[in-house]
C-alpha cells in the first residue's frame, strides 16, 4: 500500500502504477534527494521539531542509503512511485519510527522541486566544465594556425580571404556567450523551495534560511505556491542547451563540409571517423553529423516543457512530473556533444595549402581591388563597377584577377599601377585588416589575448560555483 494508505482501500493496478511512476528517471536525482532530506532533518532537529537522536538515526540511515544507491546494491521496489517514496520507505525499514518523522513539515511537492533545483545546478556545473574544455581546444587551434588563410564565405560563395584563426575564434565567442547563458540558468535554479510543503507553507516553525544555507542555495523562495509549481529555471537550462547545440551544429556542419573531397580543408583523425561496410574507401564524419542531428532532440526537449507548462493552474499538478526527463536529456546530450566536438577539433589535421588554394579562387580579391581604386579618389560605386567588369572578363576567359596584365588593368582604369598585385594575394588581403575585431594579423593577435582573458575569468567563475557545492 502506498504512503497514503490511510485514505484508500485498494491500490492502483500494476500497469497504472507503472504509468504513474517517475522512479526510473528520478534515479538521476537520488543523491540530491538524500542531500535535501539530510538538510531538512538537521533543520527539524535544530528547531526542536524532532529530537537530536531521531535526526542522527535519520542521517546515518540516509548516508547508508546514498552509498547503497551509488554502489548499485540498493533494492529498488516497483511499488515506489518515485525517489522520494523509495528513499523514505527504505529508511523507515532500516531505522523504524525516526524514519517516519522525516516527512514532518514537508511534501513531495517541495521535495521534488528542491531535488530538481539541486540537480539543475549540478548539471550546469558539468556543462560549464565541458564548455571550457571546448573553448580551450578552440583557443589552441586558433593560436596554432595563426597566419593560415582560407576563403571567408557569404551565401556559401567565396567572399573575402580570412584567417582560419579568425574563423575558429568566431565560434569561441559563441561558446563564450553559451557559458554566460548556462551560468545564468544555474543562477535561476539557485533558490530553495523547501518549506513550501504542499503549496501553502506549514505551521511548523521551519527555518527555511537554514536549509538554504545547508544546501548552498543563494535564495529562499518568497512564495510557497510559486516554489512548488514553476519550472522556469529548467526552461532556462533547456534554452541555454538549445542555443549551444545550435552553435555546435553549425560548427559540425562546417566540419562535414571541410572534410569533404570538394573542400579538403581538414582531415579528421581516424579516432573521430567511421568507415563504410560496403565502400572500402569511405571515411565519414559521423560524430559531427550525429551532433548536428542531436540538436533536434534538444530543441524538442525545450518545446516539450514549454508546452507542458502552458496550461497549468497553480499550484502542483502531476503534469509537472513530466518536466524532468527533458532537461536531463538536453544537458546530457549537450555535455556529450561538446566533449566529442572538442576531441574532434583537437585531433583534426588542418590542410593549409588547400585553404590557401581555395582562398585564391572565386575573385576573393575583388573588394580590395575596388578599394584600391577608391583610395585613389574614385567613388566606390564606380570602382565597384570597373572591378565587376574585370571579373566578368576573367570569368569569360577562364582567368583569375592575378592573371591579368597591368595593361589590362590600366585599360579598365588608368589609376591602376604595378602595386595592384599586392592587393591580389589572399594572405596580404587578410593580414592588413587590422581594425578592432577584424581578421588582420595584429587584430587576431589582440583578439586571441582578449579571448584568453575571458577564458581565465570564466574559469574563475566556474571554480567559485564548484566550491559552493
Ligand atoms: N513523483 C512526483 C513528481 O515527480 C512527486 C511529487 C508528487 N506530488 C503529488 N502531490 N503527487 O512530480
Amino acid at each position: 500500500m502506498a504512503l497514503w494508505g490511510g485514505r484508500f482501500t485498494k491500490g492502483v493496478d500494476a500497469f497504472t502504477q507503472e504509468f504513474g511512476a517517475s522512479l526510473e528517471i528520478d534515479k538521476a536525482m537520488a543523491q540530491q534527494d538524500i542531500k535535501a532530506s539530510r538538510a531538512h532533518a538537521k533543520m527539524l532537529a535544530k528547531q526542536g521539531i524532532i529530537s537530536k537522536e531521531d535526526q542522527q538515526a535519520i542521517d546515518q540511515g540516509l548516508v547508508h542509503i546514498a552509498q547503497s544507491i551509488k554502489d548499485g546494491t540498493f533494492k529498488w521496489n516497483v511499488d515506489d512511485e518515485d525517489i522520494h517514496m523509495a528513499v523514505e520507505s527504505e529508511l523507515t525499514q532500516e531505522i523504524g519510527a525516526p524514519g517516519e518523522r522525516l516527512h514532518t513539515g514537508r511534501s513531495r511537492n517541495d521535495q521534488v522541486a528542491v531535488d530538481i533545483r539541486l540537480l539543475a545546478k549540478d548539471l550546469c556545473v558539468e556543462l560549464l566544465q565541458a564548455n571550457l574544455v571546448l573553448r580551450t581546444t578552440l583557443l589552441n587551434q586558433a593560436e596554432k594556425y595563426q597566419g593560415v588563410v582560407m576563403p571567408g564565405y557569404t551565401h556559401l560563395q567565396h567572399a573575402q580571404p580570412v584567417q582560419f584563426s579568425h574563423h575558429v575564434l568566431a565560434y569561441y565567442w559563441m561558446f563564450t556567450r553559451d557559458f554566460k547563458r548556462l551560468h545564468e540558468a544555474c543562477d535561476a535554479a539557485d533558490t530553495n523551495p523547501l518549506g513550501a510543503a504542499a503549496l501553502a507553507g506549514t505551521t511548523y516553525p521551519l527555518d527555511r534560511a537554514y536549509t538554504s544555507e545547508l544546501l548552498g542555495f543563494a535564495h529562499t523562495a518568497p512564495n510557497s505556491m510559486d516554489a512548488v509549481s514553476d519550472r522556469d529555471y529548467l526552461l532556462d537550462l533547456e534554452y541555454a542547451c538549445s542555443v549551444s547545440m545550435m552553435h555546435l551544429s553549425r560548427l559540425c556542419e562546417e566540419i562535414v563540409l571541410w572534410s569533404s573531397t570538394e573542400f579538403g580543408f581538414i582531415t579528421l583523425s581516424d579516432s573521430y571517423s567511421t568507415g563504410s561496410s560496403i565502400m572500402p574507401q569511405k571515411k565519414n564524419p559521423d560524430f559531427a553529423e550525429l551532433t548536428r542531428g542531436k540538436t533536434g532532440r534538444v530543441y524538442g526537449d525545450l518545446m516539450a516543457l514549454l508546452t507542458t507548462m502552458k496550461g497549468l493552474p497553480l499550484a502542483y499538478n502531476k503534469d509537472l512530473q513530466e518536466c524532468k526527463e527533458g532537461p536531463l536529456d538536453a544537458a546530457h546530450t549537450l555535455s556529450d556533444c561538446t566533449r566529442v566536438v572538442a576531441g574532434m577539433l583537437d585531433t583534426m589535421q588542418v590542410n593549409e595549402e588547400a585553404m590557401l588554394r581555395q582562398a585564391k579562387l572565386g575573385f576573393t580579391a575583388a573588394t580590395d581591388v575596388a578599394d584600391y581604386l577608391a583610395k585613389k579618389g574614385l567613388p566606390f560605386r564606380e570602382a565597384h563597377r570597373i572591378v565587376g567588369e574585370l571579373v566578368l572578363y576573367c570569368e569569360q576567359h577562364h582567368k583569375g584577377l592575378e592573371d591579368l596584365t597591368l595593361e589590362k588593368f590600366k585599360k579598365a582604369s588608368p589609376l591602376f599601377e604595378e602595386d595592384v598585385t599586392r592587393d591580389l594575394d589572399p594572405r596580404g588581403i587578410a593580414y592588413v585588416r587590422n581594425i578592432y575585431g577584424a581578421t588582420g594579423d595584429k587584430a587576431v593577435e589582440q583578439q586571441l589575448s582578449e579571448a584568453k582573458e575571458r577564458f581565465d575569468k570564466d574559469s574563475e567563475a566556474l571554480d567559485d560555483l564548484s566550491s559552493q557545492k
